[in-house]
């Protein structure tokens, strides 16, 4: 894994945006991987200011999403589709047909996994997936415990993670406690991984990600096993770490 420290999280963000853009200039009918969560956000406004200035074309990309919380319709403003439309979507000229996220009001939800992990599958895969990381090391909503072989599945929430998400919500009780989210393996079979990591409450897992053994437990770990990924990590989030990778 590659590390790059910066200074902040507008740093990380830039940096982050620059590496997309570079991808997408290079490759415009790219696939990409695309979280949610506050991390991303600083990095999708530089997307939406770079596609004003300097007009970079998401006409021909594809994306996949992460995850959706399991109940919620994509005009319901704390779904995962409602935050992507408006924080990035609304404003660049992608082809929202083009936009992949699961449903979290599908009729039968085995069906909604199998489909949504074939639908990557036929699309070649995901190029780029941009990755936020959990405090409990969750990425996507794949929770500690989960089996590294998972694909697209559907999971009960941590507590921890529904007490971190709260803040998105007017009350903690409105906080879906159920979601669906590409599995491990999926997010593993992407070409190339990007790791946005800010901030003081995410300082221990990015200790332990880069310090800590390979274990279901903690699943940010296997990102070890992948061999392209690159870690964008402000100082706040590194502190004064050895990185042993
Ligand atoms: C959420 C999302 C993840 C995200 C993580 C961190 O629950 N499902 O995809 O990476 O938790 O969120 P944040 O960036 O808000 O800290």
């Amino acid at each position: 894994m590659r590390v790059i420290e910066v200074k902040d999280y507008q740093q990380m963000s830039n940096r982050a945006a620059e590496y997309i853009i570079q991808k997408v200039v290079q490759n415009p009918s790219i696939k990409l991987g695309l979280a949610t969560g506050g991390t991303p956000m600083g990095t999708y406004k530089s997307l939406i200011e770079d596609h004003q200035k300097n007009g970079t074309s998401y006409q021909k990309v594809t994306t996949f999403n992460l995850d959706e919380y399991i109940g919620l319709s994509g005009n319901n403003k704390n779904s995962y589709r409602y935050f992507m439309n408006d924080q990035l979507f609304n404003h660049i000229d992608i082809n929202k047909a083009k936009t992949n996220i699961p449903s979290g009001i599908a009729a039968d939800f085995q069906e909604e996994c199998h489909r949504y992990e074939n639908l990557i599958a036929r699309h070649g895969g995901v190029d780029l997936q941009i990755l936020g990381i959990g405090a409990n090391g969750h990425i996507g909503f794949n929770e500690p415990g989960t089996s590294f072989r998972s694909t697209t599945h559907i999971v009960n929430l941590a507590d921890s993670t529904i007490q971190a998400n709260a803040r998105f919500f007017s009350r903690i009780e409105e906080v879906p406690t159920q979601a669906i989210t590409m599995g491990i393996s999926t997010i593993l079979k992407s070409k190339e991984i990007l790791l946005l990591v800010s901030g003081e409450q995410k300082k221990d897992a990015l200790f332990r990600l880069l310090n800590g053994e390979i274990n279901e437990s903690f699943p940010a770990s296997v990102l070890k096993n992948h061999p392209y990924v690159t870690i964008i990590a402000d100082k706040v989030a590194i502190a004064d770490l050895k990185v042993n990778c």
